[in-house]
């Protein structure tokens, strides 16, 4: 028996059931909650795993979530909260569909752990249009350049662009398509896309 292994009536935490944990969640985040000087009962890690109290500003919304630390950002925002217009693609941070903003910055909420949000403001495709219903100048310009197909990607493509013009880096169409390559589109809508982000971005006055 390795010196690891426990002993007699020791509580039955191995480095094993706290390492396959934090690979099954994917996150070193909660390592300090279940840190070997912890001496907790398996019971006790479940516990420090569970729901915490979360507050989000969601398009101007506040919003008090009781959520599990391994929930990502756009599982919260689709299936907590009915956002649907955030897609999810892959779920593995490679398409861009679940683009969000973060205090302004984009993100991939396939990719952002809800928990981390905790106190942000968030900003969806539904945050974008004003109260009254008026589009927001990014969106009306993929409506008027026809800038989709079946529109799975738009959402995140239309986040990516307000973000992009955003970071000041409205250049040249290659430049906007060298920071909107994290955004792909299967029915390759690329060319209009690029029309309508210029536009948009002019709307916006940059
Ligand atoms: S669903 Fe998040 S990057 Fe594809
Ligand atoms: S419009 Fe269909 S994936 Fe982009």
């Amino acid at each position: 028996m390795g010196e690891n292994a426990p002993k007699g009536d020791e509580p039955d935490v191995t480095r094993r059931t706290l390492l396959t944990l934090t690979a099954t969640l994917g996150t070193a985040a909660i390592l300090p909650a279940v840190s070997p000087e912890v001496r907790a009962s398996g019971q006790e890690v479940q516990s420090a795993l569970g729901a915490h109290q979360v507050e989000l500003q969601i398009n101007g919304q506040p919003h008090r979530l009781e959520i599990e630390p391994w929930v990502t950002l756009v599982d919260a925002l689709r299936e907590r909260l009915s956002l649907t217009g955030t897609k999810v693609g892959c779920n593995h941070g490679q398409c861009g569909a679940c683009t969000v903003h973060v205090d302004g910055r984009r993100v991939l909420s396939c990719l952002t752990l809800a928990a981390a949000c905790d106190g942000r403001n968030v900003t969806t495709i539904e945050g974008l249009a004003s109260p009254e219903g008026e589009l927001h100048p990014m969106q009306q310009a993929f409506i008027d350049h026809d800038a989709f197909q079946c529109g799975y990607c738009t959402p995140g493509q239309i986040m990516s662009a307000v973000a992009l013009v955003g970071e000041g880096r409205l250049g040249s169409e290659d430049e906007i398509r060298e920071y909107m390559s994290g955004n792909l589109c299967r029915c390759a809508a690329y060319p209009k896309i690029v029309a309508a982000i210029r536009d948009g971005a002019r709307s916006m006055g940059a």
